[in-house]
């Protein structure tokens, strides 16, 4: 017996192509991003191991990012976070949309308002909002306007942690704020699985 697409299990590969699909429909981006949130949704509970090329943490970084796929016609991007205990990103924002789905672990999410009026672009007052767990399995979805969706994730514990984050842009610089010192400064952010020199528009899944 053959099976059919639908019994093959929902891995990234399935998720890949359903959010490429879901861009061919011409939805607005808040119902755009509501649908690809649910097919992470079904990405990060279906027990699909990833590809193990995907699963290695590179010792020298702060958190891992191994690039999965980008959108050949540049729509999106597929990342794999491999996070070791208790590491965390930066205070960042995102200027385009976002879907981040625990794949394993518990990640800790802290949310910041911004208080100044952006006049100044090397400087930005921020105050924590609030803070959350997101367990394996949940599903945060993240929308413009950057002011609004600035934040911080970590690694709850000190059990691995796999995050996969889907990002409307090519996913390699934040704005990154100091809150101490009350600066913001463009960082620019590496995939640890793609070597110097190698093209990251060449890495796909489909
Ligand atoms: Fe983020």
């Amino acid at each position: 017996m053959t099976a059919s697409p639908d019994d093959t299990p929902y891995d990234l590969t399935r998720y890949v192509r359903d959010v490429g699909a879901l861009f061919d429909r011409g939805l607005d981006l808040e119902e755009r991003v509501r649908l690809i949130a649910q097919c992470k949704r079904r990405l990060v509970n279906g027990g699909q191991a990833l590809p193990a090329r995907l699963n290695v943490p590179d010792p020298t970084a702060p958190y891992t990012r191994n690039l999965a796929h980008v959108d050949p016609a540049g729509r999106f991007v597929v990342i794999v976070l491999v996070w070791g205990a208790y590491q965390e990103t930066t205070i960042h924002d995102h200027s385009n949309w976002c879907v981040v789905g625990v794949h394993a672990g518990t990640a800790h999410v802290t949310d910041y308002d911004r208080l100044d009026d952006e006049s100044n672009p090397d400087a930005a007052e921020l105050i924590v909002r609030g803070s959350s767990m997101a367990f394996t399995g949940a599903v945060l979805a993240l929308l413009p306007p950057s002011r609004s969706n600035i934040h911080k994730m970590a690694n709850a514990s000190r059990a691995p942690m796999l995050s996969i984050h889907t990002y409307g842009d090519p996913g390699t610089r934040a704005n990154v704020f100091h809150l101490k010192s009350g600066t913001r400064e463009v960082m620019e952010l590496k995939f640890h699985n793609v070597p110097e020199g190698v093209s990251a528009e060449s890495v796909r899944l489909v």
